[in-house]
C-alpha cells in the first residue's frame, strides 16, 4: 500500500468514497473544491492505494490560528475502504499528513468528528489526538437558520 498526493485528475477516482463519507450528498461544488484542495499551497489530498485501487482518501488544510499563534493543519475529511479498513491505512494517511503540516510550520492538527462516531474518535485517540473543549458552531450563508 503507498499513500500519495492527488492531482486535479484524480477527482473522478477519489469520487465513490467521498459519495461513500457524504451519503451520496455530493453538490455541485465538490469537485471546485477538490482542485482547490490539491493546487493551493494550504490544501492537500492524499490518496492511499493497493494494487492500483483507490483504498483511502484524506482531505487536509492549514490555516491561521490565533488560538496555536501561528498555523494549524486539519483533517477536513478521511475515509478508508470499508473493506480494507483496520489494516493501519487510515493511520499511514494521518501519518503523512502529520508530517506536511509539520513541513507547513503548523503547531497542531485539529479533526473534527462527529459525536455519534465512535470508530472516528477511538482512531483519532489511538493516533494521539486529545478531545477539546470546544463546540463548533456554523452560519450557512445559503441556509440561515430560521429563528
Ligand atoms: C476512521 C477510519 C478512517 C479509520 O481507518 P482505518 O484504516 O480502519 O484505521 P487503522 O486501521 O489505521 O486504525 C488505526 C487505529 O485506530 C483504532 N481503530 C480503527 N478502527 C477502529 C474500530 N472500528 N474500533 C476501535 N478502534 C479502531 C485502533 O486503535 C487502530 O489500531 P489497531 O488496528 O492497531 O488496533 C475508517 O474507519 C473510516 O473510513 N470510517 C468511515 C469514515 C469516517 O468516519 N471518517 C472519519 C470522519 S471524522
Amino acid at each position: 500500500m503507498s499513500i500519495r498526493s492527488g492531482r486535479t485528475s484524480d477527482y473522478n477516482l477519489g469520487l465513490p468514497l467521498l459519495e461513500k463519507l457524504y451519503h451520496g450528498d455530493i453538490g455541485l461544488d465538490l469537485k471546485q473544491a477538490f482542485i482547490d484542495y490539491v493546487r493551493k499551497e494550504n490544501g492537500v489530498v492524499l490518496f492511499a492505494e493497493d494494487a492500483g485501487k483507490v483504498v483511502g482518501i484524506l482531505v487536509g488544510s492549514f490555516q491561521l490560528d490565533i488560538d496555536w499563534e501561528g498555523k494549524t493543519g486539519k483533517i477536513d475529511a478521511i475515509i478508508v475502504d470499508e473493506k480494507q479498513r483496520r489494516r493501519g491505512v487510515g493511520r499511514k494517511l494521518v501519518q503523512r499528513f502529520l508530517a506536511w503540516a509539520k513541513r507547513k510550520g503548523c503547531k497542531a492538527v485539529k479533526a473534527r468528528i462527529n459525536r455519534e462516531n465512535d470508530v472516528a474518535q477511538e482512531f483519532h485517540r489511538s493516533l494521539g489526538f486529545e478531545e477539546a473543549e470546544t463546540y463548533e458552531y456554523f452560519l450557512d450563508f445559503d441556509h440561515p437558520r430560521e429563528s
